[in-house]
């Protein structure tokens, strides 16, 4: 798919809000994983209030590290937040505390959005199907970290983020959507980082409206 246009042109023909769907809560509830500057999940905020997901609602934020730019945004635009600090916990200590708070706040939908940590099988279960990420490469090009870095060193002229629904192994589940961003002559890190970062923010929320499309018609039947 090319880069998406500005969403003022989006020629995506998504379908929202849904029509009330039997197994769902209306409206649908979205939960975020946020370790960083969380640029993403400012654009979902934002998206569902007033763009792609309307009628969709981001009810609750997750953070691991104390005070970062995810969490300074959740306070701005009046989202509730929580830290679960992975620190104290191992990894699948972590997860069964991430199940229980978005558990604890009915989310129907789980978007890692710029999450740093590797996730187990226990919250990939809980979410079977409703658990995404999003990753700044065109995958199955660039796994792991440092995606930008590793498209520059390889010397790839085409680069670009997935949304993927999460499982077991590391950015391998089923792509949902992607954006391609040229990889120009004079481009370093933060240049290409940026370019991406804008698709990201036009193609994270039209990935989870198409999920939630294809849940709406599962829980139809
Ligand atoms: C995004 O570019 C996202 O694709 C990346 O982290 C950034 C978070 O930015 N995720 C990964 O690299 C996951 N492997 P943000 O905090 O501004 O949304």
């Amino acid at each position: 798919m090319p880069a998406l246009p500005n969403p003022s042109q989006n020629q995506l023909s998504i379908r929202w809000p849904l029509p009330p769907q039997p197994g769902l809560t209306p409206p649908l509830r979205l939960g975020v994983l946020a370790s960083g500057s969380g640029s993403n999940f400012e654009a979902l905020v934002n998206a569902c209030r007033g763009g792609v997901l309307e009628g969709a609602a981001v009810v609750q934020l997750i953070v691991n590290n104390p005070g970062c730019g995810a969490q300074q945004r959740a306070d701005r635009l009046g989202v509730p937040w929580q830290l679960v600090d992975h620190r104290q916990r191992s990894r699948l200590l972590l997860d069964q505390e991430l199940v229980s708070c978005l558990q604890d706040s009915a989310v129907d939908l789980v978007v890692m959005a710029g999450w740093m940590r590797i996730v187990t099988p226990v919250l990939i279960a809980a979410y079977a199907g409703r658990l995404v990420n999003i990753h700044p490469s065109l995958l199955p090009s660039f796994r792991g970290m440092d995606a930008v870095g590793q498209a520059l060193a390889a010397g790839v002229r085409l680069s670009g983020c997935t949304v993927h629904l999460v499982a077991e192994e590391v950015d391998a589940g089923e792509i949902l959507m992607q954006a391609a961003v040229p990889v120009l002559e004079d481009d370093d890190h933060s240049s290409l980082s940026a370019r991406i970062q804008d698709q990201e923010h036009r193609l994270l929320p039209a990935a989870v409206a198409l999920l939630g499309q294809r849940l709406g018609s599962l829980a139809q039947g």
